[in-house]
């Protein structure tokens, strides 16, 4: 579909009139004195989650003229043509439906809804009966990139909801020190490896997986069909690796969407099949909030609007993840591959030359431990970084005391960054004014899980989309691979012909 170039908008154009007169120097402080409704304005119920985003700095015009900028780049018609399941993947020429996976069998008139069914029930019958095996006790996730970590992410989030007397292992690394201290620590009858990968050809994952079932042959292990299975939308290759119980997915599953397909296996034996599909229901419903709410109303949308106003008009290069529940200590590296593949980009999708920004760089650890690390950084720094707490009302566990100290820090860390202190000078005062969002959960669940994942996947969408970018593509990732592949023939021979010096001496040096 032809998309417009956000920056030949009108909006864009008064986006930017309006950073110079008001956004440069908007005060946080001056706008909830100013504006007793603030809150109310700037927060919003979506689905399992509520995001109050008051502490940010913008104002109800430049919310208007974001969503007046959505308008022009055809946001809507665009997030219409994803769920309408058009090629919106233009560079591979490829649907994005993602959102099938979690679309109720009665939700969608999708031709590919029965496949994605069938697939779920089997590969949900496949986890209970994981789940009443016994003698199965260690799962072994091999896989890398979205085949690893959104499920390595969602393992732990949802560990207070797990089945008991299973442990998880997510191998990713071709660095043998990682399968080495996995292996070590099982017994090969009592293991199950699940070899994820959306092609089955990735050199890290192949790799690892070849050395597991080395392992597991060398110790005597005879029953492939109990112990490996695959997850893949590449059968041929997974059965002429050897293994026989295989669940696929498509092509229109990008990798870091997946983990609502078959590389979800390790997530649904955690918490079953019921968790699982309360997982699915969760992002289901935050689908339909994304496809439904009117744009100004529309958090996935409000929240890739503010990124597009942080990035390209604030100049802030960088977001922090706060969360603040130690089950969700993988999200901030789960949302780097989310955010950063999806919109790191340089070129619109037609491949012309961007003449603006585009992701920022994702980072982040779990509060409190982040407070008493680079918190320093987010409070006087040189540099605003807007801060995103997610909390929790009720903990998993019954320790009332750790949970209310727990709260209070993010409520307090976020009021530091926004109020500031400026009364006692020098290294003591805090500029204060510095952005944050607050999003809370009343628990964390599979489908509040499935919510706030879905909230994040739409607004990595909307706010590509504005930016006019395939977020569905990958190329940045090739050029390492290839060079990969030719340095390991150089380790091996020697032979440093025509390489950079650098790489040469370096290649000396290792052999
Ligand atoms: O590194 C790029 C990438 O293609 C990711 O997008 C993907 O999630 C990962 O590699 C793993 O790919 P696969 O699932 O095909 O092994």
């Amino acid at each position: 579909m032809q998309r417009v170039r956000c920056d030949a908008t009108r909006a864009w154009a008064a986006l930017d009139a309006r950073y110079s007169s008001v956004g440069k120097g908007f005060d946080l402080r001056r706008a909830f004195a100013d504006d007793t409704g603030r809150v109310a304005a700037f927060s919003q119920e979506a689905p399992h989650v509520f995001a109050d985003l008051s502490k940010n700095l913008i104002d109800a015009e430049t919310q208007s003229l974001l969503v007046e900028l959505a308008n022009e780049c055809g946001i809507p018609a665009h997030r219409d043509a994803m769920f309408a399941g058009e090629a919106i993947n233009n560079t591979e020429q490829r649907a994005v439906k993602h959102w099938l996976l979690r679309a109720p069998r009665s939700a969608t008139q999708d031709a590919d809804a029965a496949q994605v069914h069938a697939t779920l029930d089997a590969m949900l019958e496949f986890a209970e009966s994981i789940r009443a095996d016994d003698g199965l006790t260690d799962i072994v996730n091999i896989g890398i990139g979205g085949s690893d970590l959104g499920p390595q992410m969602a393992v732990a989030a949802l560990e207070s909801h797990a089945i008991a007397g299973k442990r998880f292992h997510f191998v990713s690394n071709i660095d043998g020190h990682e399968l080495a201290s996995v292996l070590k620590r099982l017994d090969p009858e009592r293991t199950l490896f699940l070899i994820a990968s959306k092609t089955f050809t990735t050199l890290e994952t192949m790799t690892n997986a070849r050395s597991a079932k080395r392992w597991f042959e060398e110790r005597g292990g005879r029953d492939t069909s109990r112990h490996f299975a695959a997850l893949t939308t590449n059968v041929k290759a997974a059965s002429e690796f050897g293994i026989a119980t295989t669940f696929g997915f498509w092509d229109w599953v990008g990798g870091r969407y997946s983990l609502w397909s078959a590389i979800g296996l390790p997530i649904a034996i955690a918490v079953g099949a019921n968790g699982f599909r309360d997982l699915l229901a969760g992002a289901h419903a935050m689908d339909e909030h994304f496809r439904t709410a009117p744009l100004a109303r529309n958090l996935p949308v409000r929240l890739g609007l503010l990124d597009v106003w942080y990035r390209n008009f604030h100049g802030f290069t960088s977001r922090s993840i706060a969360p603040y529940h130690s089950a969700l200590r993988r999200l901030p590296a789960y949302l780097q591959q989310l955010e950063m593949e999806s919109n790191g980009k340089r070129v619109d999708a037609q491949g012309r030359a961007l003449g603006f920004g585009t992701s920022p760089v994702l980072w982040g650890e779990p509060g409190t431990n982040g407070q008493h690390a680079y918190f320093q950084m987010l409070h006087q720094g040189s540099d605003r970084v807007p801060v995103e707490f997610i909390a929790t009302r009720k903990p998993a566990h019954d320790l009332p005391l750790h949970h209310e100290l727990l709260l209070s820090n993010a409520l307090a860390q976020a009021q530091a960054l926004m109020q500031g202190k400026t009364d006692a000078g020098g290294h003591r005062d805090f500029p204060g004014n510095r952005p944050s969002t607050f999003f809370l959960l009343d628990a964390l669940t599979p489908a509040s899980l499935g919510a706030l994942l879905a909230l994040y996947e739409h607004r990595v969408f909307t706010s590509g989309s504005v930016w006019g970018i395939d977020s569905f593509d990958q190329w940045g990732v090739e050029l390492g691979k290839v060079l990969a592949t030719d340095i390991a023939q150089r380790l091996e021979s020697g032979d440093a012909a025509g390489l950079d010096p650098s790489t040469a001496g370096l290649i000396a040096r290792l052999r």
